[in-house]
This record gives structure tokens, sequence and C-alpha cells, in this order.
């Protein structure tokens, strides 16, 4: 039986925050070996001095999801944790709360997506993608991921939201090449959509007219609702996670299938067979958030080692994707993977993503419509990444068709 060792092997320094600006290759090669270590890997963060472990296998990132009782959310789920200060003038979002306030907003949240929502949202997406793909021809850009990978879940996100399009144009002008929430322009759009949101928000209070802000904001049947704050937070987050989470997996797509010559063609040859299983890959290999943070709240021990309470744990999504124990060849992109039990959307749990569909939904349609009009849509150049909190963002992709 392997015996676990709960230290990082020599030449991976998981302390130093550089280790986790690498690019993807030289990270994913290490992660590779830290699999060996069969459970949690330990070591201390050299900008905070806490004790950190890195869960970098599917069945630990999947066990922590799903004890929120154990790894809690609250502390902040991202590295660097922000300010005091920030989180008091902003508040939270769902993602950096515990139970019970947690599933009381997952409730308020859930029932505010009635199912006529849901399915505006989603004929809006088709509708969007088509728009998209006729600008492409009209306009003729080099750059995928301003053209199209940023803009259809950022305009999908703020129609749901009711954002009239003045704002909507506004906000996105202001946000920049790095996107949403991104340090220096990205933080003063942050801050404007939350102006524009609570706006918006009391205006829904007063006057309710049966959107999604609406819903948000009145009391459902047990007298719960989303305070201003916290609707502010709710609509960064889907800005600044989702939206963005979803750019990346529509420039990684594209690229993918780019690099991939055979998995494209299978794609284009029977999209109706592929394109789900196509979706889902992209969602495993690129695997658009990384990483989310957890603190334990009691000494325990995972996978044979001993965490303690106020320990810090990092949720290696992108290395439990590429679990040689779950995935055969996992460094392989394979859209006929089957099964797929990819932790792209997170291990399960109370926070896994709630827009999982309508993520799916959007690469779906867009890989859809650009390979019916473009089938010659393709990356030049490998794409441009940038650091992000939770992983490596796409700034660009040069494209051509
Ligand atoms: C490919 C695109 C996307 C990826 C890879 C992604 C990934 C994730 C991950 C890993 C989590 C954390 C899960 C956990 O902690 O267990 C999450 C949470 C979340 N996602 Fe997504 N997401 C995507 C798209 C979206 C979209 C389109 C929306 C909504 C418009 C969205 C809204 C959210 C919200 C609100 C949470 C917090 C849930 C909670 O804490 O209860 N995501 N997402």
């Amino acid at each position: 039986m392997a015996v676990p060792v709960d230290a990082a092997p020599r030449g991976i320094d998981l302390g130093d925050p550089a280790f986790w600006l690498l690019p993807e290759e030289a990270r994913g090669a290490a992660f590779a070996r830290l699999r060996e270590r069969r459970g949690p890997v330990g070591f201390t963060d050299r900008a905070t001095g806490r004790r950190c472990w890195a869960l970098v296998r599917h069945a630990d990132v999947a066990a922590a999801s799903r004890s929120p009782e154990v790894y809690l959310s609250g502390p902040g789920v991202a590295a660097p944790e922000p300010a005091r200060w920030v989180r008091a003038v902003f508040g939270d979002s769902m993602l950096e709360l515990d139970d019970p306030r947690h599933a009381e907003l997952r409730r308020v949240v859930g029932r505010a997506f009635t199912p006529g929502l849901l399915a505006a949202v989603e004929r809006d997406v088709e509708r969007t993608a088509a728009e998209l793909v006729d600008r492409l021809e009209r306009e003729r850009p080099t750059d995928f991921v301003p053209a199209v990978a940023a803009e259809l879940p950022y305009r999908v996100v703020c129609s749901m939201l009711g954002l009239p399009d003045e704002q909507r144009r506004r906000i996105l002008a202001r946000t920049g090449p790095d996107g949403f929430g991104m340090p220096g322009q990205g933080l003063r759009a942050l801050v404007s959509t939350r102006l524009a949101v609570a706006a918006l928000g009391r205006e829904r209070r007063r006057r309710p007219t049966g959107d999604l802000v609406s819903a948000l904001v009145t009391a459902d049947a047990d007298g719960r609702r989303l305070g201003l704050r916290e609707l502010g937070a709710f609509c960064s987050l889907l800005l600044a996670t989702g939206a963005e989470a979803t750019r990346d997996a529509l420039a990684h797509g594209l690229h993918l299938l780019t690099v991939h010559p055979e998995q494209r063609a299978l794609l284009l040859g029977d999209p109706d067979a592929h394109l789900d299983g196509a979706v889902e890959e992209i969602v495993r290999y690129a695997t658009p958030v990384d990483r989310f943070h957890r603190t334990v709240a009691v000494d325990h021990r995972l996978s044979g080692i001993r965490l303690a309470a106020g320990d810090r744990v990092v949720l290696c999504y992108g290395s439990a994707n590429r679990d040689e124990a779950v995935f055969r060849d996992p460094d392989a992109f394979d859209i006929t993977r089957s099964p797929n039990p990819h932790l792209g959307f997170g291990g399960g749990g109370p926070h896994f993503c709630p827009g999982a569909r309508l993520a799916r939904r959007q690469v779906r349609a867009l890989l859809r419509e650009l390979f019916a009009r473009l089938p010659e849509a393709r990356s030049t150049a490998a794409p441009v990444t940038v650091p992000s909190p939770v992983g490596h963002r796409v700034r660009s992709l040069p494209f051509a068709f």
C-alpha cells in the first residue's frame, strides 16, 4: 500500500506564489508528480506564513467539496484573501458564505430562476451567438476573445439581470482586456457595476417587474430576500466568475479544436452526436476555474494526512481533472470520453456551480453556430493568458476563418 507523504517533492515549491503563476504546462507536470503523493500535499504559504494543503487528487477535491462543515468558504475562497475593508464595503458573495446564510441565498436564487426565465435566457443565448457570428462575417476581427468569447457570456449575464443596453456598453467599455474584477481597469468596472445594480435593485424593490432582480430583492414566501449589498455581490460574482469562466472556456475550446484536428473533424462530421461531449471535454481539459480555497474548521484526517483547524486548503480542480486514477489517458483531448466525471464546475456539494447548465448551453450554441457558418474558423496561435486569482485567464486568441 502506498504510504501517504505529506510534503511536495524537491523542486516543487507550492509556498512560492510564483508556482501558481507558472505556465499551464509546467504546473501540469508538477501536479502529475504531486498526485503520486496519494493525499493532500502540505506547504507553508510564504506570503502569509499559513499552513496550507494542496488537494490534487480527484477523490480529495470531491471529498472536501462535499464536507462544507469541515471545509469552510466563509474565510475566503481566493488567494490572496480580500482585505477586510473590501469585504465590509462590498459584502460577500454566496461563494464566500457558509450555512445557514449560504443555504438561504441559494434558495432565494433558486426560486428566482423560474423555468420561464431560464427558457428566455436560453433563447437569448442562441440569438446572441448568431448575432456575434454575423458580426464576425461583417467586421472580420482577428482576436477571438473581445469579438466573441468575452462578448457572448457578458451580454447573456447582463441581459439576464436586465441591465439596460446603455449601461451594459458603458461597463463593458470599462472592463479592459483582462476582464471583469481584475486589478486595475477591471476593478473599476466592478465598482460601477455594483452601483448600477444597487440602483436597479432599489428601483425594483419599489416597483417589481417580474424580472430576475425583482425576484431577488423582494421577499419570498418565507420572508427571505437579498439585501442590496448581497445583490451587488451576487451580480459581480455572475460577471467575475460566471461570465469570465465561460469566456475562457470558449477561447480554449476554439484553440483545442484547432490543435486537435482529428477531434475537430469528428465534431464537424456529426455535431449532434459530439457537441455535448466536446463541451464537457473542453471544460475538463481547460478547467477555466483552476482552483478555489477553503479553511479547515476542525482537526481531522483526509486520505491519511492530519489537517488542523485553521489550515488553508487549495482545491486544485485542474489537477483533479487530469487524475489518472479517474481518467484514462488524462492528457489526451478526447470529445468522445465517456464517462467524463470532471470537476470543472466544482467537486459537488452546496457550492456546485449553479451556472453550469447556462455555461454548457453557451459553449454548445457558439460552437454550433460558428462551425456551421464558418467551418474554417481556427486559432492561429496559442492563447495569450494572464494570471487571475482563480487560474489563468485568456487575454487574447488570434484567429482566422
Ligand atoms: C465554463 C464556465 C464556468 C465554470 C468553469 C464555472 C466554475 C465554477 C466553480 C468551480 C464554482 C465553485 C464550485 C464549488 O465551490 O464547489 C462555481 C461557482 C459558481 N458559479 Fe460557476 N462556472 C462557470 C459558469 C458560470 C455561469 C455562466 C454562471 C452564472 C451566470 C455561474 C455562476 C456561479 C455562481 C453563482 C457560483 C457560486 C455558487 C455558490 O457558492 O453556491 N458560473 N462555478
